[in-house]
């Protein structure tokens, strides 16, 4: 393998390998701030927007967009999914490590890379592939759960405690009172770090020097995420439950409970075992009927706009959302790489590809056209990748104006 490729890394800095012993401490944890405030409950059924079958994929474990790619961890590793092809990404493995990633417990984001936890390790996301990072070492004989940053730390939840890794250097905390082993972890805002057990919750502090209790009885959590404003949400055995940037804690019980969640366009998309929902300023609404699948859910919302999910045998993309506007990131690549030629009719047959309702007219033609290098023609330059991915994205997004 090159030898420089360890330079490269862009959580250098973070996952440099440290030396020095693991380190334990148990902290004491002090009692929930406020109760849980319960509200009626979601009425999760009646969405009707269409559904588009993506690559079939075995059972998805975690899915997580980031910067317009589409990742997707089930038990054989990770893929990326471009306009609902999936591709395995490949584990670039020098002598001696892994070269898969294993079953895929969690995903999170760096930057414009990503970060995977699997049973073989920690690995992140370069130049297209995976590399194992030199941490692995350190992990080895942990039972890691998930992955999440908060502040300058890498935390992972693990049967054996919450594993803490600070500048190479790891270290693991238990919670006095607390006999179950971490599952999921979440970064609320600067100040607060969520870190879910079966039945618990507990709040900790940046540093990891004090604890609170969250709110008990809220189900078992399924997957946890960062919203926005400094709120954090969980996907639940009962529903979903939220604790807002003050630290107030509401359940919103959905029959079912809640298998993922994500931020969508200002709210949430909320996968349940039979449906996906929107939450926002509005309330509750239902968005599609979904392929019925029990417990944890996977979804992200890929670069159309559109939320994908975790489907039993395959991936579903639901039609609805806001995607990409045709006036705003459409029209003006046409105009430039089009119209010399289309839109005069001087050279080509005339078309202003640039007017909304002649490119909706062609769209498959133009997309077609575009895709297989036949347009612009050789003589005339490329479509930059970025015009490329807005003209796809529109044309996926359900081609708006
Ligand atoms: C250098 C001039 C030139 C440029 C630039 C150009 N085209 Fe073309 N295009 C042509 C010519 C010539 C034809 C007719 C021959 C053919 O169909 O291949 C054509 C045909 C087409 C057709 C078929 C239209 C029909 O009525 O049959 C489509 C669609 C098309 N171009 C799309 C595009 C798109 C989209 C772009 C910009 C991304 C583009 N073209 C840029 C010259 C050009």
């Amino acid at each position: 393998m090159e030898p420089l490729r360890r330079l490269t890394f862009p959580l250098a800095a973070l996952l440099v390998l440290g030396c020095g012993e693991t380190t334990q401490t148990s902290l004491a944890v002090a009692a929930p701030a406020a109760p849980l405030v319960v509200r009626a409950e979601v009425t999760a059924t009646g969405g009707s927007a269409q559904l588009m079958t993506l690559a079939s994929a075995s059972p998805v474990t975690a899915m997580l967009a980031v910067d317009g790619r589409l990742y997707v961890g089930s038990d054989a590793g990770v893929s990326r999914v471009t306009r609902g092809v999936s591709q395995p990404v490949p584990v670039l493995a020098a002598d001696g490590e892994s070269t898969t990633t294993g079953r895929v417990r969690g995903l999170i984001a760096h930057g414009t890379e990503v970060l995977v936890l699997g049973d073989e390790g920690l690995f992140q996301s370069t130049q297209g592939v995976l590399v194992p990072s030199p941490l692995t070492a350190s992990l080895a004989g942990l039972t890691l759960r998930d992955l999440c940053l908060h502040g300058d730390a890498l935390y992972l939840p693990a049967d054996e405690g919450l594993v803490r890794v600070v500048a190479g250097q790891v270290s693991r905390l238990t919670f006095a009172g607390v006999t179950e082993a971490p599952t999921r972890c979440v970064s609320a805002s600067a100040d607060r770090l969520i870190v879910a057990f079966t039945s618990e919750i507990v709040e900790l502090s940046p540093n990891g020097d004090t604890a609170v209790r969250g709110p008990s009885g809220a189900g078992t959590v399924r997957a946890v995420i960062a919203g926005l404003d400094g709120a954090v949400h969980l996907a639940t055995t009962r529903g979903v439950l939220s604790r807002d940037a003050g630290g107030a804690w509401t359940l919103w019980p959905i029959a079912g409970g809640a298998g993922g969640l994500t931020v969508w366009e200002g709210g949430l998309a909320v996968a349940t075992a039979t449906s996906l929902l929107r939450y926002d300023a509005a309330g509750w609404t239902p968005v599609a009927t979904l392929p019925a699948s029990e417990g944890a859910r996977p979804l992200a919302i890929a670069s159309s706009g559109h939320p994908v999910v975790a489907a039993p045998s395959a991936l579903v993309e639901v039609q609805s959302g806001t995607g990409p506007s045709f006036e705003a990131s459409v029209s003006p690549v046409l105009a430039a790489s089009c119209g010399g030629c289309h839109a005069t009719g001087a050279a080509a047959p005339k078309h202003d590809f640039s007017q909304y309702a002649i490119a909706v007219s062609l769209a498959d033609v133009i997309v077609q056209r575009v895709t297989t290098g036949v347009m612009p023609p050789a003589t005339s330059p490329r479509l930059s990748a970025e015009a490329l991915e807005a003209l796809l994205n529109w044309y996926d997004g359900g081609m708006n104006p």
